[in-house]
């Protein structure tokens, strides 16, 4: 048997997060004597949570809501993505220094790749300018897309627009967060991504844009993942648009913080499989 090493996921609260089964799945099949746990943990207790870890010799964490920047204090570096987004969802501990990583805005252009999907110079819309979103925004913009944000908060948005122009010398457009005006901006978009979380459950009949703005030519994805199918998927379904659904992301952060950690080739289809049979 191979050396036990410790890993798990911080939030709160956490006791719905499916990254136990998923990560623990993926240890099993590679045959790794390793394990991953979820820990519920106050704001106010993460610098003694860390310093736990630290001691307890932890390989690895995931970070999630609503932890993601305020982590960032006590770590000792960050990479570019997670510096230039300013959230971290995953920490590696490398000889005694806590190291910040961000593989959201990643997991989401892998889901896209998975599916067909070139990133570079696509007309992206984000629907959205909130902790995911930002993730999502940064690495299509990092990655060549053409970006435009529209977020019923319309000062977010423009904040994150500026963010993106002052940061990566990148121009993204603003749309009004109504119906008419994302119908404008639909003719010229290739892909619609809704990074708000409308829809998700138990509010399950939302949907962040009507059916009637759709168009069949788009590529239709969603980063709410519970339902699989949300009712912005199922109407962008009905009217032909090609959909993604939120389980391609979530497989696809956590795949890139196993390869961040541990330098494998993380069995996708094992984790999708997993994390879709605890969702029906
Ligand atoms: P996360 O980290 O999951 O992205 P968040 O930072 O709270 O969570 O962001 C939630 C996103 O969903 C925001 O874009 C939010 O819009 P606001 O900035 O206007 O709050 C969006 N959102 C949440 N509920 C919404 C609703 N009922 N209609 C439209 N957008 C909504």
């Amino acid at each position: 048997m191979k050396e036990n090493k410790l890993f798990g996921v911080v939030g709160h609260p956490i006791r719905h997060s499916l990254s136990p089964v998923m990560h623990n799945a993926v240890f099993k099949k590679l045959g790794l004597n390793y394990s991953y746990s979820a820990f519920d943990i106050e704001k106010n207790d993460l610098d003694v949570f860390l310093n736990r870890c630290r001691e307890m010799n932890f390989l690895g964490l995931n970070v999630t809501v609503p932890h993601k920047v305020d982590i960032i204090r006590y770590l000792d570096d960050l990479d570019e993505n997670a510096r230039l987004i300013n959230a971290v969802n995953t920490i590696k501990f490398e000889d005694n220094m806590l190291l910040g990583y961000n593989t959201d805005g990643l997991g989401c252009v892998r889901a896209l790749e998975e599916r067909g999907e070139r990133i570079g110079g696509k007309r992206i819309l984000i629907l959205g300018a909130g902790g995911a979103a930002r993730a999502i925004v940064f690495q299509c913009a990092l990655e060549g897309a053409e970006i435009a944000i529209s977020n019923r908060t319309m000062d977010r948005a423009m904040r994150l627009a500026r963010e993106i122009r002052e940061k990566l010398n990148k121009r993204v457009l603003v749309v009004n967060f109504s119906e008419s005006s994302i119908r404008d901006i639909i003719p010229t978009t290739d892909i619609l991504i809704n990074a708000t979380s409308v829809g998700m459950y138990p509010k399950i009949h939302r949907s962040p844009v009507s059916s009637d703005v759709l168009d069949p030519r788009l590529t239709v994805m969603d980063i709410v993942y519970n339902p699989i199918e949300t009712q912005f998927l199922r109407n962008a379904k009905r009217i032909g648009c090609k959909t993604i659904d939120g389980v391609g992301m979530f497989v696809h952060q956590g795949a890139e913080s196993l390869r961040i950690w541990l330098d494998i080739k993380p069995p996708i289809d094992l984790m999708r499989k997993v994390v879709v049979e605890k969702l029906v």
